[in-house]
């Protein structure tokens, strides 16, 4: 193999995309997939890949040291793509331990474990940071955020990222770890844990349950299908400046009143009921609090430079999304039992 390559959070939603697109377009690459599987992380998100020869899996938490420094002994990386993080906003809010471990500790475990195997021979090497956009806060009404955005972060989740993407510069800065870091947008598409908005309102469409939009519906985010994201990965793996941050979006800003009204429409069609029937479970529940009104993203650096856009436009998106979720209902079934059954009535119970 010409390289081994770290994919942390491989058994997540976005990690599994990166972990399928480098197993099979770099066969001369070994990829390690390092996660703890946590309710978030699930391995049949890659039982297409899992038995090939350039793919392992490797079930460890980053947030124990010494399993962190134990890989780095077992293998000796060329490259490290970490996105293991907790990542939702809500679970920050009624519990941010977890996200100051694992997002903040467990990045800062896997940099003193690269250090420390790089320390030597660092040239080559490259620590890729797996970022959100919500650690430049929300904007107003207009604006993009830029590179140069100032961080702001609002929410317990956005302020871990935040401090991981603090750590990761100032490991660079410090003692010279080659790093790159990139900050996305809201991302949609196949194997999202139906917590987050968009597979939690596809699931509660076709079980006939109501879809809680938080407060008006009237907050912002800018939706970039999974695959894009995945796909800029791999440029800025490969031809990303070492110490440079790229910010990665869809340029597809949607209030999300306007996506849930969308999405009913496509339901509607999809499972064969009459126009206006999903729209009748959209009900309006107590805000989210401190919730962020609007993030968009000026992807123009990434474009420019790395010659990278987005492909499918939100509707078509939105509809492989949706015809992914209703031909993989077993999928669905799997992951909502259990943890996320408990968590959900927390959620939503009494609202
Ligand atoms: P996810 O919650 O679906 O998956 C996270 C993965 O990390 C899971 O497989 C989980 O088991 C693993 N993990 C969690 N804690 C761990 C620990 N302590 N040790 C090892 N593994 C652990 O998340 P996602 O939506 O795929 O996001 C992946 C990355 O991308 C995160 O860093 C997130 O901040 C970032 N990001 C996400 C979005 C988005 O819209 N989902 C947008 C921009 C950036
Ligand atoms: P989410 O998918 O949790 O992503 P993020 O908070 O990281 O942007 O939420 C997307 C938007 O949808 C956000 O404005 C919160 C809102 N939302 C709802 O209105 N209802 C819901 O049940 C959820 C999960 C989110």
């Amino acid at each position: 193999m010409k390289k081994t390559i770290l994919i942390t959070g491989g058994a997540g939603f976005i990690g599994s995309h990166v972990v399928r697109r480098f197993v099979n377009n770099y066969p001369g690459y070994l990829v390690v997939n390092a996660d703890k599987l946590t309710y978030a992380g699930n391995l049949e998100n890659l039982t297409d890949i899992d038995t090939k020869k350039n793919y392992l899996f490797e079930k460890i938490d980053i947030v124990d040291k010494q399993s962190v420094l134990d890989l780095f002994k077992k293998y000796s990386f060329d490259g490290i793509i970490h996105l293991a993080a907790e990542s939702h906003v809500d679970r920050s809010i009624t519990g941010p331990d977890e996200f100051v471990f694992t997002n903040i500790v467990g990045t800062v475990n896997l940099l003193n474990a690269a250090l420390n195997s790089w320390k030597n021979a660092p040239e080559g090497k490259l620590f890729y940071h797996i970022s959100t956009d919500e650690v430049y806060g929300s904007l107003g009404k207009e604006g993009l955020f830029t590179e140069q955005t100032a961080y702001d972060p609002k929410s317990p989740y956005s302020a871990s990222k935040a401090s991981s993407d603090h750590m990761v510069r100032a490991y660079n800065h410090t003692f010279g770890i080659p790093v790159v870091i990139s900050n996305c947008s809201n991302n949609y598409g196949p194997n999202q844990f139906p917590e987050k908005l968009i597979p939690l309102a596809i699931n509660n469409i076709k079980n006939n349950k109501p879809i809680p939009v938080y407060g008006k519906g009237e907050n912002i985010r800018d939706w970039l299908y999974v695959e894009d994201h995945a796909s800029a990965i791999d440029l800025i793996f490969h031809h990303g400046k070492v110490g440079e941050t790229y910010n990665i979006g869809g340029n597809n800003e949607w209030k999300n009143i306007d996506l849930i009204l969308l999405l009913c429409r496509i339901m509607d069609k999809k499972i064969n009921q009459s126009a206006g029937t999903s729209e009748k479970l959209i009900t309006y529940v107590k805000d989210r609090p401190g919730h962020d009104l609007r993030y968009a993203i000026d992807s123009s650096k990434l474009q420019k430079e790395l010659g990278w856009s987005p492909i499918p436009e939100f509707a078509d998106g939105l509809e492989k999304t949706v015809e992914w979720y209703l031909t993989n209902l077993k999928w669905l079934e799997r992951v909502l039992s259990g943890d996320y059954g408990k968590y959900y009535d927390f959620m939503y119970s009494g609202k």
